[in-house]
């Protein structure tokens, strides 16, 4: 009985960060998208559904979790939005993000994989601090698949 109510409210969980995620700030295309790459780099990085819930809210503080880094540079890549040198496609953005949302997120956006581009550091360390900038600049709109 007590497992059966655990993975009730577990579910329920997982549901309602599915809700934030259907948001008005995610558009058709990407919500589309976000299932698989998640899974996709879940996988390849072996990061915990727990850092990721967590990251989503802000907690950008163990700048040495490797996992997370892995995750980060794996999204950027399966997404495609960005390449290596964290160079912007603008056909992709246009796909992935409305017009009314990409007005507010776009610069944010491009600001951060900027500062990203011009760091010296490797990809993976360039992929969060990507992802710690998106947030720190917007967290409204911050995304993390
Ligand atoms: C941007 O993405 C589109 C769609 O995948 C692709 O056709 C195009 O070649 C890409 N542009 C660049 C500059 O990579």
């Amino acid at each position: 009985m007590r497992n059966t109510f655990s993975l009730f409210f577990l579910l329920s969980y997982f549901m309602l960060i599915q809700c934030d995620l259907e948001g008005e700030q995610v558009g058709e295309n990407l919500k589309h998208e976000i299932p698989t790459w998640h899974q996709n780099c879940v996988i390849l990085s072996d990061v915990t559904e727990e850092d990721i819930i967590a990251l989503r809210k802000g907690k950008f503080e163990d700048e040495d979790n490797e996992a997370v880094k892995k995750y980060f540079s794996c999204i950027i890549l399966e997404s495609k939005a960005m390449d290596a040198n964290f160079k912007v496609n603008m056909t992709l953005v246009d796909y992935y993000l409305p017009k009314q949302i990409s007005d507010d997120v776009f610069p944010t956006y491009l600001t951060c994989a900027k500062e990203a581009r011009e760091l010296d550091a490797s990809f993976e360390d360039k992929a969060w601090s990507f992802f710690k900038c998106f947030y720190d600049s917007d967290p409204e709109h911050f995304i993390l698949p």
